[in-house]
């Protein structure tokens, strides 16, 4: 958890400052908030003060009748400055080493790290003078999150570039910026979600899996400074940034996506709950229904894992294994038999746990033998787990 200075400068979007307070304090980050003269007009600083549980700092209090500057206290105290939402002006300062306000001093008198949240007309971001003043911003080592695409404040503007993240997404940058990036330069090739197996064009085989765990694995590694290609089957999950996202349907089409990239991995997660049968005939046209009893013919799918094991190379293989009852057993078998360095074993019939939920509770095998059982924790958590020892078999 880190001290983070939200400065909150003037768009429509300030009024999304309270909300992105509370979000950083629930997550145990000790908050501070700076509001620009111009964010007052759309906001009050009774909302920002009661949202950040403090005193906000504004113009009014830059220097202090007792002689302490504020703007070098701030600079100090902040291990995170994240200017949200803010505007072209304030960027442009800056970037231009200006610091004839608070903000502008703050960050001048050397914030450690700073982050934005632009928040502008798409006509304004777009502006060449903007983006170079993003480019410096990223060259001096700030951060830029965002802006996303969708609707514009002004009226009449309809959709562009420029609209600022929701507080949501900022809090998960935020999370990313703080993270270590111990896995710099690893290179991980994930699997999330179901298969679908077709019967015809309405019809379909598949589990209930929701690609949580694999999304999981995916976010945190990414997190961690690894380039990450998700091979996703379908899910409701929104993509994630900064992710390379694949998306399949079928157990075919996705052996086709993973062993395409193959050569590219590192490291594979195979998080993905693969269909092992796909109907022997599907049919173009939607099944009528018939009275009488259907019988499906089903040919065996390829098993992916076990094909990218018998041509492991360096490679670190991680598998799941999702079990009812002897679990162990049957995980330890599937290790060997698909030349894997790690398989996550999972439950299919405990409540609260694997397919869909946001937890999960497993137990790791290793190839040395080990074997680590983890308690029920949330299924990004389960995922750092992976990933710590994926990091031990990478770096050897
Ligand atoms: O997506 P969620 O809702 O978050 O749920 C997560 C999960 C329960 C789906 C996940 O944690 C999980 O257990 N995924 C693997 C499920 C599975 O297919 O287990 P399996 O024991 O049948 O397969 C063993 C391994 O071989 C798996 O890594 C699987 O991806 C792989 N496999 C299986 C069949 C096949 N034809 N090809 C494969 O590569």
């Amino acid at each position: 958890m880190a001290r983070v200075l939200v400065a909150v400068t003037g768009g429509v979007a300030a009024i999304k400052a309270p909300h992105l307070l509370r979000l950083l304090r629930a997550q145990g980050h000790e908050v501070r908030v700076l509001a620009t003269p111009r964010a007052l007009e759309f906001i009050t600083p009774l909302s920002l003060a009661v949202a950040a549980g403090g005193e906000v700092a504004t113009e009014e209090a830059w220097f202090r009748p007792d002689g302490r500057a504020l703007h070098i206290e701030l600079a100090r105290w902040a291990e995170v400055v994240l200017v949200a939402p803010a505007t072209a002006d304030a960027m442009a300062k800056a970037a231009l080493g200006l610091a004839d306000d608070l903000l502008s001093a703050t960050l001048l008198a050397g914030a450690k790290r700073v982050a934005w949240a632009p928040a502008m007309n798409e006509a304004m971001w777009l502006a060449p003078k903007t983006q170079e003043h993003a480019r410096t911003l990223e060259a001096m080592g700030h951060a830029l999150f965002g802006p996303a695409y969708g609707p514009l404040a002004a009226v009449g503007e309809g959709e562009g570039w420029g609209r600022m993240l929701e507080p949501e997404e900022l809090l998960e940058r935020l999370q990313a910026l703080l993270t270590p990036k111990d896995l710099k330069g690893l290179k991980l090739l994930v699997s999330a979600g179901p298969t679908r197996e077709y019967l015809d064009p309405v019809r379909f085989l598949s589990n209930p899996s929701s690609g949580r765990m694999g999304y999981a694995v995916a976010e945190a590694a990414r997190d961690r400074g690894a380039e990450v290609v998700l091979v996703s089957g379908p899910t409701t999950l929104p993509a994630p940034w900064g992710v390379e996202v694949v998306r399949v349907e079928s157990a075919l089409e996705m052996r086709e996506a993973i062993l395409g990239r193959y050569s590219w991995a590192q490291a594979v997660v195979m998080a993905a709950a693969v269909a092992d049968y796909r109907p022997a005939e599907v049919s173009r046209e939607k099944e009528p229904k018939v009275a009488a009893e259907k019988v499906l013919r089903l040919l065996p799918n390829p098993d992916i894992l076990k094909e990218l094991g018998e041509n492991k190379g360096p490679r670190v293989l991680v598998g799941f294994a999702m079990e009812t009852g002897e679990g162990l057993a049957r995980a330890k078998e599937k290790l060997l038999r698909k030349n894997l360095d790690l398989i996550v074993l999972n439950w299919v019939n405990r409540e609260g746990v694997g397919f869909g939920s946001l937890e999960n509770e497993v137990v790791l095998l290793l190839r040395d033998g080990r074997v680590l059982e983890l308690p029920r924790m949330k299924k990004r958590q389960v995922a750092d787990r992976i990933l710590d020892l994926v990091k031990e078999f990478w770096k050897g």
